[in-house]
């Protein structure tokens, strides 16, 4: 048990431990990305958090970050390390790993992501 002190925390990464991801790495991706931070000593900057299911398993493994609202697909414990370091301490996006960025006031598809299907279409096709 932990409560931490985020008035240092920049970004927050939700990373999909569902089964689709967990299939998909996501354990793995969970400990690079941690160790990643360690290593940068960003843990006052970063801080993650262990999901279940995020809704998007075609894209597994999936890590949303917070604020900045970008989803990234296919993640791997390659893709994890450089998140931390050239997204959330340089500034540079992994534009090949986003299948969403919020933008005008949504969650504007990439296109490279799966298409999904819309939660209205879904009930009514009952
Ligand atoms: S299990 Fe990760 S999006 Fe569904």
């Amino acid at each position: 048990m932990a409560t931490w002190d985020l008035s240092e925390t920049r970004h927050h990464l939700l990373i999909c431990n569902g089964g689709s991801c967990l299939r998909s790495q996501g354990d793995e991706v969970t400990l690079a990305i941690r160790a990643e931070i360690a290593s940068q000593q960003a843990e006052d900057r970063i801080h993650t958090t262990r999901t279940k299911c995020n809704g998007r398993c075609e894209d597994a493994c999936v890590v949303t970050v917070y604020p900045d609202g970008i989803w990234y697909k296919n993640m791997t414990p390659e893709t994890g390390r450089r998140l931390v370091r050239e997204h959330l301490l340089q500034g540079k996006p992994l534009c090949d790993q986003m299948a969403y960025a919020f933008r005008d006031g949504r969650f504007t598809p990439t296109g490279s992501g799966a298409q999904g299907v819309l939660r209205s279409a879904e009930r009514a096709r009952g």
